[in-house]
């Protein structure tokens, strides 16, 4: 006999939108963004916590979203990729960055390695490329050998913001 599914309603800010959904309490987060909110930006890679392509801002940190559960995001500011651009569509210099240091190739890491390096730069504006390679230890890319995705950060930090 399958164990009942419990579920609850969770109110989260996501990108600068408050949404109210009733969710299972065993759905990860990530799940719940790309599932139910359509938000497919946020890649899953592993679903085991070691890619990074999941990566999130919640309560302006940087947190994996396949580490945590929907419910634990009950009241809190959630942003993913689409939120950094914003309504205006224009992207940030992080994102423009990325483009002109050619920081990435397939684009799967691309989501998660914006999502922690804004994190980065949001609490350090202007790093080094030591900081930069820590705060992206967490993130893998199977693409460009990792050399001008901290090109791309450090400029944007130099260029004055994310
Ligand atoms: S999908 Fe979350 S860390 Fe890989
Ligand atoms: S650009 Fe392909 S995995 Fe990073």
């Amino acid at each position: 006999m399958s164990e009942p599914t419990t579920s609850r309603t969770v109110t989260v800010t996501i990108n600068g939108t408050m949404v109210e959904r009733e969710v299972a309490t065993s759905k990860l987060l990530v799940h719940f963004l790309r599932d139910d909110l359509d938000l497919t930006g946020t890649h899953i890679g592993c679903d085991t916590g070691n890619c990074g392509a999941c990566t999130v801002q919640v309560g302006g940190e940087a947190v994996k979203s396949c580490m945590m559960l929907a419910v634990q995001a009950d009241g809190l500011d959630v942003t993913t990729v689409e939120g950094l651009a914003g309504d205006s569509g224009v992207l940030t210099p992080l994102q423009r960055s990325f483009g002109e240091h050619h920081a990435l190739q397939c684009g799967y890491c691309t989501p998660g390695m914006l999502m922690s390096a804004t994190a980065l730069l949001e609490h350090t504006p202007h790093p080094t490329e030591d900081e930069v390679k820590v705060a992206l230890q967490g993130n893998i890319c199977r693409c460009t050998g990792y050399w001008n995705i901290v090109e791309a950060v450090v400029a944007a930090g130099k260029s004055g913001s994310a």
